[in-house]
């Protein structure tokens, strides 16, 4: 896909991260962009530094994610390109836990799961099915080509680490459904692609310990240091870019192989 000022691109997470910086980079390319976000003030400043749109979305409310497409596409156009970067990370609980001081035996919190999986998994699945649905609507470009989704996905899609059961689902989960999404648009010129980042150097990272990102940077053979956000924008823009790239699940993450714990 050529960017271009006539291109308008919904991007999730934006207000933050890696989102944020997909949204920078889009924009420098002459995309309007639409930022759905839970973070209000950030969110709006970004938006109004890019000229672009900010709409209050939770990804797990239906509502708020009709509306937010509503308010976009009256804003800026139908979008052609889903940039998914909202998630969290996981409260780290094992399957079954025993305390070492009390002996008690613990399941797994199942509240912790569903949330994880609400906002990670089906929150991406929602802003899929229904930015796919709006693009179905625009006609073809060049190549037949209507749109370009981007998923964000994680290392721990396929090395999960103790304690991250349903982080680790959700992101699978992205992983795994991301090969039907684009078989199932692929008729209708739409292409999906996932990235499963390492460790970067975002906001969710910036609240570890100076001590523990830097034994995190020291994991990752080469270069041994935390990604930076604007090398998974980059990415992200190849996929949107590169029509030939379709139906993949690329790692992004210095060659890091996630250790147990
Ligand atoms: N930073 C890393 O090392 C890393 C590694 C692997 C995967 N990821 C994934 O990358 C994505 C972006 O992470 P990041 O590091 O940029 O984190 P971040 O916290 O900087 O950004 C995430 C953004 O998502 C938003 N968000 C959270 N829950 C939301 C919800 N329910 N609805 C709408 N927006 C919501 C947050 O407000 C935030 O702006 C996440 O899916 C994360 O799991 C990050």
């Amino acid at each position: 896909m050529k960017l271009d000022s006539t291109i308008t691109a919904v991007v999730t997470g934006g207000a933050s991260g890696l989102g944020e910086a997909t949204a920078r980079l889009l924009a420098t390319h002459g995309v309007k962009v639409a930022l759905f976000d839970v973070n209000v003030e950030r969110g709006e400043a970004i938006a109004a530094e890019l000229g672009g749109v900010f709409c209050k979305v939770d990804v797990t409310s239906n509502a708020d994610v009709e509306a937010a497409f509503a308010k976009a596409r009256a804003a800026l156009g139908q979008e052609r390109i889903l940039v998914n970067c909202a998630g969290i990370g996981g409260g780290a609980a094992k399957t079954a836990a025993r305390d070492r001081k009390t002996g008690e035996i613990r399941e797994y919190p199942l509240e912790n799961f569903e949330r994880i999986i609400q906002v990670n998994l089906i929150g991406t699945f929602r802003c899929i099915t229904k930015s796919a649905a709006g693009m179905l609507s625009l006609p073809p470009l060049a190549d037949g080509e209507r749109g370009a989704i981007v998923n964000t996905a994680s290392v721990a899609a396929e090395d999960g680490q103790i304690g991250q059961a349903a982080y680790t689902a959700s992101k699978a989960g992205v992983v795994g459904m991301n090969l039907v999404v684009a078989r199932d648009l692929s008729s209708e010129g739409i292409r999906c692609n996932t990235i499963l980042p390492g460790i970067f150097d975002t906001p969710l990272l910036a609240r570890a310990p100076e001590n523990v990102r830097a034994s995190l940077a020291l994991q990752v053979p080469f270069p041994s240091r935390l990604g930076q956000s604007d090398e998974f924008a980059q990415l992200a823009l190849t996929m949107i870019t590169c029509t030939y790239f379709n139906g993949e699940d690329v790692r992004l993450d210095g060659a890091i192989r996630m250790a147990p714990r």
